[in-house]
């Protein structure tokens, strides 16, 4: 979390060139050398962390269903390469094939402290008690240790309430707010001074903000990640504005 490190926020894993959330994608960005692996988690109907983005499991899988509706063991026997491959032909390998949801143990346990982690609680409200399950899980692989370097876990959402309940679990750990619809113009600091009470940083499109806002962001001393940055121009000029990090799906593209 070095303000003057600008973050390459692997988003979703290296979700370019594989399928997103699954351990082929996260892999690759480590290979990448992305600051950040992203990843999304909600819990299984029997209260397991596992890594996907929707609600549903019907995009990024050959099955049907809502994610927690349904048992890990479900959840397990889905196919999440496949549509990769059918929808990008150009990035389509075989290994993509019968790839899994990866719960987020064995993301942790895949890659222990040789990565960065940058966690979503994901429709928190939806997924009751997610915080818990989350620190129960770093705790028991002593991610949440004051002794590791600051920032090996991030944690994000676009719940207040979510946030504001981590925060009483460690008041160290990073928490990054997500803006949908950040707050631009004159009633922005008075936003930003807000969500500075419990986070660190916020997260936001780069196309719903100006300079102004990543101006005011720093003056009241947070941290701004824009996503989803997939071009080096782009991520060029939002550093040069004075963003802290981007979350990209391409890695080598945005380069910089
Ligand atoms: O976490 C940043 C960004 O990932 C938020 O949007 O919908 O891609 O999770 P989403
Ligand atoms: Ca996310």
């Amino acid at each position: 979390m070095d303000p003057e490190k600008f973050l390459i926020i692997a988003h979703r894993g290296a979700s370019v060139q594989a399928p997103e959330h699954t351990m082929a994608a996260y892999r690759l960005a480590k290979e990448l050398e992305a600051d950040y692996l992203e990843v999304d988690v909600q819990m299984s109907k029997d209260e397991v962390l596992v890594s996907i983005h929707d609600l549903t499991v019907d995009r990024t899988t050959d099955g049907s269903g809502v994610v927690a509706d349904m048992m890990l063991s479900e959840l397990k026997q889905l196919d999440a390469g496949s549509w990769f491959n059918r929808k990008y032909p150009d990035m389509a390998k075989e290994e993509y094939v019968g790839q899994k949801i990866p719960t987020l143990q064995e993301i942790i346990e895949e890659f222990g402290e040789s990565v960065n982690y940058y966690i979503e609680t994901k429709k928190p409200e939806e997924n009751e008690g997610v915080e818990d399950e989350l620190f129960e899980l770093l705790g028991q692989y002593n991610l949440l240790d004051e002794s590791l370097p600051e920032g090996k876990v991030v944690i994000q959402s676009f719940s207040e309430e979510s946030l504001k309940r981590m925060r009483t679990f460690s008041q160290t750990i990073p928490l990054i707010k997500l803006e949908k619809d950040p707050v631009v113009g004159p009633d922005a600091r008075r936003r930003l001074e807000e969500i500075r009470e419990y986070a660190i940083g916020i997260g936001t499109y780069f196309e719903r903000i100006d300079d102004d806002y990543v101006k005011t962001a720093k003056e009241v001393g947070l941290l701004v990640h824009l996503y989803t940055v997939n071009s080096a121009e782009i991520a060029e000029k939002w550093k040069a504005v004075g963003a802290h990090g981007i979350f990209t799906d391409n890695i080598p593209g945005t380069r910089i």
